[in-house]
């Protein structure tokens, strides 16, 4: 999948949004070492802190089916801005693949793209432990 086909997917995934209390969708599609995608979007919960964000919801389809190494991930809002992953989500993504490629888009498909070390410089990892 090209880099446009990725954004796109991100973008689809809008419409899946489960945002009852935020009204803020986000979509994501991450994109692993073998090529294979995986899209996700927000989930909320009337718990708020049981909401889990787009990002998460790929990454742990992608974990669950046997892939650990990310190359991409998209992130589509509707929002003028540039849709960053939150900081438990750079968290969960630096797990797997703290040289990844962090793609953002903003409402009009425009993107803007950062290395995930450059999103979480000097994170915590299994290193430490
Ligand atoms: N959200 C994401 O899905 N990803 C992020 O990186 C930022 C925040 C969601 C969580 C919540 O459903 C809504 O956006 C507002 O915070």
């Amino acid at each position: 999948m090209d880099k446009k086909q990725l954004c796109q997917a991100a973008m689809d995934m809008l419409e899946r949004a489960y945002i009852p209390y935020s009204g803020f969708a986000v979509g994501a599609a991450l994109e692993c070492a073998d090529g294979s995608v995986f899209t996700g979007c927000n989930i909320e919960n009337a718990s708020y802190g049981a909401t889990v964000c787009a990002e998460r919801t790929a990454v742990f389809k992608a974990v669950s089916e046997g892939r650990r190494n990310f190359a991409r991930i998209a992130i589509a809002a509707r929002s003028d801005d540039f849709c960053v992953p939150c900081g438990i989500c750079r968290q969960v993504l630096a797990e797997f693949s703290p040289d990844m490629e962090v793609i953002c888009l903003n409402s009009a498909g425009e993107s803007r793209s950062f290395s995930l070390r450059e999103l979480l410089p000097h994170g915590f990892d299994g290193s430490f432990l």
